[in-house]
């Protein structure tokens, strides 16, 4: 048996994180031999609610899971962590400006980053899943000098698997039969989600109207239907997308890492490729793919959307990556 990994997760009594500690403890994100020791942070006013997950997670009697840390303090959450699930974020309230929701975001997502930076293995995977998803993971990484901006991603994966199914429900065929679908841009409602590829015949019609804005308004769709954000499918990427990090994949899937400038997306942006994982937190961006104009435009809107997130937290932003950007 392998030696057990630490593994941080933030917001671990949240509604994502309902679903998601369970998996990842049996075994399912990082593989069936692979002990797990869980360090969970949460807001101390929910430092209860965690205790009673933990109790639920202590009476599955996960063979893989060795250890859970539970605590409020950074510096504990992210001590020795290899692979780091940001999932705690401020929720949008009634009648906040999104301004002050990125802010707000922001502020925790720097902290977490210097965090990250000085306690967390050298070699750690951060996966941010709290919105707005790119921007998070685009002031992390900048507040993390000493570890590798690639080592930071946002999650995308759940807007590829929702356009996996939308598509396989339109041509009634198997999920596992579409290749070469990829989200770009932002995890936002100007995502794009590209079908050029996949040598599927498509309705242009069908496409455009119906395909894309139904992928980029899913979330808010399921809103309308549960009564709260998608969370079981949000833990299921995040699982998905760690995984194949990890330990690599045969499909092209949709991730956010930073832009080494494919695609003319300035360097350092956080954007969502097609994305090629070789294991080991090893990833190429697939950088052949043919866009059409139509699709240039859109994600040309979602990087300037990109753009104006970053511009908005301006001050919070530390230097390496803008560094980075200028040589
Ligand atoms: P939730 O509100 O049920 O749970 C969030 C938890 O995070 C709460 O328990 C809260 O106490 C905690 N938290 C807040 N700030 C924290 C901090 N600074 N440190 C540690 N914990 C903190 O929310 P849910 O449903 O679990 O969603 C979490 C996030 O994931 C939201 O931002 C949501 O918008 C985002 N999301 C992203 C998706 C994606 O595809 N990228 C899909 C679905 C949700």
């Amino acid at each position: 048996r392998k030696k057990p990994v630490r593994v941080a997760v933030t917001g671990a009594a949240g509604q994502i994180s309902y679903s998601l500690l369970f998996r990842i403890a049996s075994g399912e994100m990082l593989g069936e031999d692979q002990p797990v020791i869980l360090h969970l942070l949460e807001q101390p006013e929910a430092l209860k609610a965690l205790e009673g997950v933990v109790m639920e997670l202590e009476d599955c009697a996960f063979p893989l899971l060795r250890g859970v840390v539970q605590t409020s303090d950074l510096a504990e959450a992210f001590k020795s962590v290899k692979y780091a699930l940001l999932v705690g974020a401020k929720p949008r309230t009634k009648g906040m400006e999104r301004g002050d929701l990125l802010r707000d975001n922001a502020k925790i997502f720097s902290a977490q980053g210097k965090a990250l930076n000085d306690h967390a293995d050298k070699s750690c995977l951060t996966l941010v899943v709290g919105n707005p998803a790119n921007t998070n993971a685009l002031i992390a990484a900048s507040n993390a000098p000493d570890l590798a901006p690639e080592n930071f991603s946002a999650m995308t994966r759940l807007d590829h698997n929702r356009a996996l199914s939308q598509l396989s429900a339109k041509l009634s065929i198997g999920v596992e039969e579409i290749k070469n679908m990829a989200i770009f841009g932002n995890h936002s409602a100007t995502q794009y989600p590209d079908v050029s590829q996949t040598g599927l015949t498509l309705d242009d019609q069908w496409t455009k109207a119906t395909f894309v804005p139904n992928v980029q308004n899913r979330g808010a769709e399921i809103i309308k239907f549960r009564g709260s954000s998608s969370a079981a499918s949000a833990a299921d990427s995040a699982l998905k997308h760690m995984h194949d990090w990890a330990l690599g994949s045969e499909e092209i899937v949709s991730m956010a890492i930073p832009s080494d400038g494919s695609y003319n997306v300035a360097k350092g942006l956080y954007v969502s490729y097609p994305v090629k994982c070789h294991g080991q937190g090893k990833y190429t961006v697939v950088d052949d793919w043919k866009l059409n104009d139509y699709a240039k435009q859109k994600i040309d809107l979602s990087i300037k959307e990109l753009q104006d997130e970053k511009k908005a937290v301006g001050e919070l932003l530390k230097s390496p990556i803008d560094k980075r950007q200028a040589n």
